[in-house]
Formats: C-alpha cells, sequence, structure tokens
C-alpha cells in the first residue's frame, strides 16, 4: 500500500497558522461573543507599569511579580458557546435547507470553524437525497428529521493533517466497506478512517482516537447552532484543549466549501 502524501501532509493546517490578531486581544465570550475583542496587550501594559511602579516604591525592586505580566496571554475562549451556522449563500443554515442541499452524496467538503478559527469541521447530512435511498437515520448527535446532520473536526487524529487531506468519501468512492456501509471519512496522509455515522470512531489506524465531534442543535426556527463538543471527545489534534491555541469565532460562522483533493482507497488494519 501506498501511503503518498498530498501537499498539505504531513500535518501543519493552514489554518493553523498565524494568527489572525495582534498577540494581547483575547476574545472574551462572556457577553454571547457580542464583544468578543478585548484588547488585553493595553491593559497588560497598564498593570505591568503599575506593579512595577509598586515594587520600586516599597524597594522590592522588579521581580518575578512583574514578569508575570509580561507573558502573552493564553488565546482562547473560556469556555463552549452557541454559534449559529451560516449557510454558503449567507442565510441561516437551517435543518430543510440542509436536507434539501445536502446529502450523503454529497463530494463537496463543506467545513465550518467552531469553536476556535483554527478548529476546521465537517458539516455532514449523512442521510438519503430527498426521495433517494441510501445514507443512514438516527446516528449518535445527529440532528434533522432524519437525525443525520452532524459535525467533526476535520483534523486527523493522528498527526493533524487538515482538510482536504482528510476529507469525506461519499457512497462508492472505494469498494471497501466498514460496517457494511461504504461512506467514512478518511486521511489520505497515512490512511486513518472514521466512522462517520457512529461519533467518527476510528476504523482504521494509524489514528487511535475518534474525531472530535461538535455538539449540534436546533431552535424552534430550525436554524442550526453549534454549541459545544461532546463529552467523549479527544481535544482537537494539536491543541492540548480544544478551548485554547486561537482566538474563538464569533455568535456566527458561515460554512466553505473546498473541492476534495486527493483520493485514495488505502485502509490499513
Ligand atoms: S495524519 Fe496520519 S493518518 Fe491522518
Amino acid at each position: 500500500m501506498s501511503f503518498d502524501c498530498p501537499p498539505s501532509c504531513p500535518f501543519v493546517a493552514p489554518m493553523r497558522g498565524e494568527l489572525k490578531f495582534p498577540v494581547g486581544q483575547v476574545h472574551r465570550l462572556g457577553a454571547a461573543a457580542k464583544d468578543p475583542e478585548v484588547d488585553e496587550t493595553r491593559r497588560n501594559v497598564l498593570k505591568l507599569a503599575a506593579v512595577a511602579g509598586l515594587l520600586g516604591a516599597g524597594g522590592l525592586g522588579f521581580g518575578a511579580g512583574a514578569l508575570q505580566y509580561a507573558q502573552p496571554p493564553v488565546v482562547g475562549a473560556a469556555s463552549y458557546f452557541k454559534c449559529q451556522l451560516i449557510d454558503l449563500d449567507g442565510t441561516p443554515l437551517t435543518v430543510d435547507k440542509a436536507t434539501a442541499e445536502y446529502n450523503v452524496n454529497t463530494a463537496d467538503l463543506l467545513l465550518f470553524n467552531y469553536p476556535l478559527q483554527n478548529e476546521p469541521n465537517f458539516f455532514l447530512n449523512l442521510a438519503a437525497p430527498p426521495n433517494g435511498t441510501g445514507g443512514v437515520q438516527n446516528v449518535p448527535g445527529g440532528i434533522g428529521p432524519n437525525g443525520a446532520i452532524v459535525a467533526y473536526s476535520a483534523i486527523c487524529q493522528h498527526l493533524g493533517c487538515p482538510a482536504p487531506a482528510i476529507e469525506y468519501y461519499p457512497p462508492g468512492t472505494c469498494g471497501t466497506q466498514f460496517n457494511g456501509r461504504d461512506f467514512y471519512i478518511h486521511c489520505s496522509c497515512h490512511g486513518s478512517t472514521y466512522d462517520v455515522a457512529n461519533g467518527a470512531a476510528n476504523l482504521t489506524g494509524p489514528a487511535v482516537l475518534p474525531l472530535p465531534q461538535v455538539i449540534l442543535e436546533t431552535d424552534a426556527q430550525g436554524n442550526i447552532f453549534a454549541t459545544g463538543m461532546t463529552a467523549n471527545s479527544p481535544p482537537v489534534n494539536g491543541h492540548l484543549n480544544t478551548l485554547q491555541g486561537d482566538y474563538p469565532v464569533g455568535a456566527s460562522v458561515q460554512l466553505a466549501k473546498q473541492q476534495p483533493s486527493q483520493v485514495d482507497c488505502s485502509f490499513p488494519s
């Protein structure tokens, strides 16, 4: 078997590169992301000056107590938050729209970042197309009329290859079946495979952990929101904590469509 890596392999996610805001700005989510950006740099400089002045006045010198304020702030979110998903056309994504537009056969990669800007996730509707057959219903964590709309991290749990190196394979992409199904998420970097109908559980290595799953919820109008990560989810690869490592997305985030990169039907055990 060959596992020639695509250009995005081995594991540096382009969406995890440079920070998109000057270091020092921290998004605060306590106000439901209405005012998510708080400039901590200026505040910390003032703290530093104040502490230095106090220490100087007390004859204590400029010591370790002040240095803690010179450390860059930890970037991240204090807790999970509600984030509305926006469709490709710029309108709110509802379960009705998702059911009509996307299904188990949709080959385009539909991605959204949550909870942080460098944490992309797959948006999948695993149900059969309208008036069609195939797909699955009532999958763990699934929402919508078929219980088949789910979202999983699009960063591989092996060495962190991001989409499109890791991508969704619709039915018929490869001849291989797992648990009687021929659709799954597969990483072309080294062959890891994930069960989209079962919490993105690991089907083939070298990865041993499932992809983290985003909790999706709806309101009375059927609008779709990301509200957290499931209790069984490991941290997003590359993050010690899914809530730390970049700036949070805001109160809404739009789907982005990406073309699949490379089909690799090599499945190590
Ligand atoms: S990064 Fe190695 S299998 Fe995905």
